[in-house]
């Protein structure tokens, strides 16, 4: 059986204070409750260092929603795998699609991410999703084994432990509109099968599969109960403890 992995994509939102409440909120809102998942929020790069000290001893853990693959240097604005670790971070988000589509970023650069993440200790989400256009005219499988077999490509099966991929069709990203959990279904399994092509059976058995895309409180128990859907990366619905918690419960 794997477990369930709800992470709170925060994109570029919560300032200090924003985020300290935001998280008070969310630590004393699951305290009560009951519920098996491994919770994940990723809050950008200025509250990372707030927020681990924030949640120490509750069961939420830190994620950053980027990073850059080199190790130091002459490349302003980015953020090393080694500072995330030293904020407290053991998650990074990489080859979201906000970061394929604004910033342009490639198969190829997100491969060495998730390279750079591995060897620094991080366990990386990555990111895969077709866009309205690529479903439309039925590439959807094309564009899903490019990402993965591009974003994974000289990995070794052990590396695949820590990492998580989440589908999140970029269609559905903030638009309301959701895939519906046969939709979504049908694209986890396909990237199960290729992970027991890439790698082997019982890789793709392990692997937690998330699902991204307008996920909120009342549609996530349908969603999170595919067979081939192992939890939830969420945007719009973490930036409120209550709807963030109330996808928590409902997996
Ligand atoms: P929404 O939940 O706002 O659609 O965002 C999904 C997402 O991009 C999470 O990474």
């Amino acid at each position: 059986m794997r477990r369930k992995v709800i992470a709170g994509n925060w994109k570029m939102n919560n300032n200090l204070p924003e985020s300290e409440n935001l998280i008070s909120k969310l630590i004393s809102g699951l305290s009560t409750g009951k519920n098996n998942c491994d919770v994940i929020i990723c809050p950008p790069f200025t509250s990372l260092s707030l927020a681990a000290s924030l949640i120490k001893g509750s069961q939420i853990k830190l994620g950053a929603q980027n990073m850059y693959y080199e190790e130091s240097g002459a490349f302003t604005g980015e953020v090393s795998a080694s500072m995330l670790k030293s904020a407290g971070c053991e998650y990074v988000i990489l080859g979201h699609s906000e970061r394929r589509t604004i910033f342009g970023e490639k198969d190829e650069q997100i491969n060495k991410k998730i390279k750079k993440a591995l060897s620094s200790g991080l366990k990386p989400i990555f990111c895969v999703g077709e866009t309205l256009e690529e479903r439309e005219i039925g590439v959807t499988n094309d564009i899903i084994k490019r990402q993965v077999n591009e974003g994974l490509s000289g990995l070794s099966e052990k590396d695949l432990d820590t990492i998580i991929i989440a589908y999140e069709p970029v269609w559905a990203i903030g638009t309301g509109k959701t895939a519906t959990p046969a939709q979504a279904q049908e694209v986890h399994s396909f990237i199960r099968s290729l992970i027991s092509g890439l790698f082997s059976p019982a890789s793709a058995e392990k692997m937690i599969i998330q699902y991204g895309g307008s996920v909120k409180p009342d549609n996530a128990k349908e969603l999170l109960s595919q067979k081939d859907i192992d939890g939830a990366l969420v945007g719009g619905a973490c930036l409120k403890a209550e709807s963030f918690i109330g996808i928590i419960e409902a997996a």
